[in-house]
């Protein structure tokens, strides 16, 4: 995405004059006054790692037009201010299948984010655990899902990709060695079925497994904090395939990958998703859903959750804003399964908007990692910091003081779509 979308400021930076939180130090006082908002971490970001690894992570499928939808449509939508009701209290405290968190958003699967970053997922997954937020592990994770575990303790969910060979076999493994390592919910991604064309990423020759040439050590080589970065972490792998392969080297770790592309492709059917179900011990979520029947669908063969995602405009570019599908979601499943959203979040505003239209809580995924582009490590904890204060504020503006109300908010939506 280039400076299309959100070409000014967000609506939500700060009108008035900061002031100075109590004990807040000089560094951070800073670091607001730069950042004030995750759109200027993502200027920062553009500038501060190479471009490979921006574009790897900014870049969706086609022309970017998915991600400018998502973007359009969370900004099209009106909240309705009530006002001689704020009494200074705000209580985001939200409860997901039985787990009491801090906050109503979380962090989004993403494999692969130590292009990006190096050391990503353990950045976020470090961030995640002491604010008490969910952190969703992915199968295509740098770090095992063991090792995420270990960082993310009880606020760790597992995210699923489908490996099929050998009838799941190492599908199934996988699964039960997120469970074993404390996984709370299994997040099975569907929307998938293949890996599509992002130019973005096409035009800097990103090809797995990830391989340093000559263009791409220049590019390193420019962006002295991130080489830092990449010598503590190493490169970007997958962690979790390692155990499945003989002596496994990259190339043969990413066959391995590869392999089970070939087989069905990525996207499982309804008769594995049921396999999955039953073989997990805890709450499921469908992620990637945008049609209310295949929320039915999965209601009726016992899924906990459905994350209505676009996949962040990263797999077709003529998708709907998954925003604009929220509504007939959550009026499908009632209160059947939770519903949770991700696609387009940028503030703690857009956090409240899905809320508002019904879910119980909104994930993030590129807004992280452009935190950790600008800030390194801290800009993990730093966009949770931003977002917690944004929800906080739209909640105290619009006028209410606990999540739960959230539903009651007054809005205008154009581009909700009828089925
Ligand atoms: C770099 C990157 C890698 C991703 N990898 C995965 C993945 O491995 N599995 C998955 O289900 N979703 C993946 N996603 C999609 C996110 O989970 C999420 O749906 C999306 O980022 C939400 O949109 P947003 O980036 O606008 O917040 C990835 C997203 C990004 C940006």
């Amino acid at each position: 995405m280039d400076d299309r979308t959100r070409v000014v400021p967000p609506s939500n930076a700060p009108a008035a004059p900061m002031t100075r939180p109590a004990g807040a130090s000089a560094k951070a006082m800073s670091r607001r006054r730069r950042f004030p908002t995750v759109y200027y971490l993502r200027r920062y970001a553009r500038w501060r790692i190479p471009r490979f690894g921006f574009d790897a992570t900014d870049g969706g499928a086609g022309t970017d037009g998915g991600i400018a939808r998502n973007a359009a449509s969370l900004d099209a939508i009106e909240l309705m201010p009530r006002y001689g009701v704020d009494d200074g209290s705000c209580h985001m405290e939200t409860e997901l299948f039985g787990r009491r968190y801090s906050a109503p958003f979380g962090v989004a699967p993403m494999g692969m984010p130590g292009i990006v970053w190096p050391g990503a997922e353990k950045y976020l997954a470090q961030a995640a655990q002491r604010a008490r937020v969910p952190y969703t592990a992915g199968t295509v994770a740098s770090s095992t899902v063991e090792e995420l575990a270990a960082l993310a303790g009880d606020m760790l969910w597992f995210q699923l990709y489908r490996i099929a060979h050998e009838d799941h076999r190492y599908g199934f493994d996988l699964v039960k060695r997120a469970q074993a390592a404390g996984a709370h919910a299994l997040v099975i991604t569907m929307d998938v079925p293949l890996r599509t064309k992002r130019p973005r990423e096409v035009r800097r020759g990103l090809v797995l497994p990830f391989r340093l040439d000559a263009r791409t050590v220049i590019d390193v080589l420019s962006h002295p904090a991130w080489l830092v970065a990449y010598r503590e972490h190493g490169l970007a792998r997958f962690a979790n395939y390692t155990g499945y392969v003989d002596n496994p080297t990259p190339e043969r770790v990413a066959a391995f990958s590869q392999r089970s592309d070939q087989v069905g492709g990525g996207s499982f059917s309804w008769d594995e998703v049921k396999r999955y179900r039953d073989l997990w011990r805890g709450p499921v979520v469908l992620k990637g859903i945008m049609h209310p029947q295949d929320a039915a669908k999965a209601v009726s063969l016992g899924i906990d959750g459905i994350q209505v995602s676009n996949h962040g405009g990263r797999q077709v570019e003529g998708l709907p804003a998954s925003i604009d599908v929220l509504p007939a979601i959550v009026a499908e499943v009632g209160d059947k399964a939770t519903v949770l959203f991700d696609s387009g979040v940028r503030s703690g505003l857009d956090i409240v908007r899905a809320l508002a239209l019904g879910a119980k809580a909104a994930f993030a995924g590129k807004a992280f990692l452009y935190g950790l582009g600008a800030l390194g490590g801290e800009g993990a904890d730093y966009v949770i910091e931003l977002f917690r204060e944004e929800v906080r504020d739209t909640m105290r503006q619009v006028g209410i003081n606990s999540i739960t109300q959230a539903r009651s908010i007054e809005l205008r939506h154009p581009g909700a779509w009828r089925f």
